[in-house]
């Protein structure tokens, strides 16, 4: 059992799918420890458009179809970023094409959502989890900061505090658009749990693990072909499954190594240094903020089996 009881954790997921960010999905669905409320999508490794139709077919395929998805920005806040690798294939997800999904009704916009979820929300209740730019968080605060104390923790999958994935100094999330990342992680004040990429790359699985996934469930074998398609390798470890890593770090805390931090500095120029991330450890926290500087991987394949086997048997409607 993770560490938390089921059905205490309400959340809003924000992501940008994205093969890893499936592989969060998947775990989000047969996780009873979440309430999920919505999903949010946004531009970064593809277009919002797409994001949001790869996000629906995820959620349907692990049985969670109920699940609304609702778009949101279609591109950064400032500056259109510089073409860049399609990581995760031309269609998000590895090449996998997923059952496509009727719509039932017109979706709901992203911050229509974070609306119906944070307004009648007590202080504090609700998780966000960032797994793509941040966006829509950014305009969140820009449009409704009446709303952020509903949010108790944002935990996300940004940053870097040694080498970047995308330039020498950056992580995507923060490159794809470094003044969202600057208002939400330098100068807000949501009570944040960072995931940078110094944790996630600890959550990789190599060939022998990823054929091990495709053992587990019919989703679980999507997810293995999935991770065929994805173009980025950790050299000798595997493919990094960033965003799962959040999910399973809140399910298991102890499987993540916490350090206490600051502030976090986030570099909005236009040079080579654009979107490095710069922590600050010592000092005293304006807002409660914790960095995982490490995971252990071997329990986070431990949960992923555990979870990902789950979705053997058919999901409750
Ligand atoms: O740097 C890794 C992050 O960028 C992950 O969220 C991945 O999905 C990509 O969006
Ligand atoms: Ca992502």
């Amino acid at each position: 059992m993770s560490g938390v009881d089921a059905g205490t954790i309400p959340v809003v997921v924000d992501c940008d799918p994205g093969i890893d960010d499936a592989l969060a999905l998947a775990l989000l669905a047969v996780s009873p420890e979440f309430d999920l409320r919505a999903v949010t999508t946004v531009c970064g490794n593809v277009p919002v458009e797409l994001a949001t139709e790869n996000a629906r077919r995820a959620l349907h395929a692990f049985g969670r179809g109920e699940v609304p998805v609702c778009p949101g920005a279609a591109r950064p806040l400032v500056r259109a970023n510089p073409p860049y690798a399609q990581i995760h294939g031309v269609n998000g997800l590895g090449g996998v094409e997923l059952p496509a999904v009727a719509a039932a009704r017109p979706a709901e916009p992203a911050i229509a959502a974070f609306e119906r979820v944070l307004e009648p929300a007590a202080p504090g209740e609700i998780t966000v989890i960032a797994l793509a730019p941040l966006t829509n968080l950014a305009l969140l605060l820009a449009m409704r900061p009446d709303l952020a104390d509903r949010i108790g923790l944002l935990a996300t999958m940004s940053a870097t505090i040694d080498v970047g994935n995308v330039t020498p100094v950056a992580e995507f999330n923060v490159w794809a658009d470094p003044e969202a990342a600057y208002r939400v992680l330098s100068e807000g004040d949501l009570p944040t749990r960072l995931f940078p990429l110094a944790a996630t790359r600890r959550a990789a699985l190599d060939e022998s693990q990823r054929l091990e996934l495709a053992s587990w469930s019919p989703a679980g074998a999507s997810l293995a072909e999935m991770i065929l398609g994805y173009d980025d390798q950790v050299t000798g470890t595997g493919w990094p499954l960033h965003d799962a890593l959040v999910v399973t770090g809140l399910l298991e805390p102890e499987s993540v190594r916490l350090r206490t931090a600051a502030a976090v500095e986030v570099d909005t120029t236009t040079g080579p240094n654009r979107g490095a991330t710069t922590v600050t450890w010592a000092g005293e926290p304006p807002r409660p903020l914790e960095v995982a500087v490490d995971a252990d991987p071997e329990r986070f394949r431990r949960l992923l089996r555990e979870r990902i086997s789950r979705l053997a048997r058919p999901q409750p409607a």
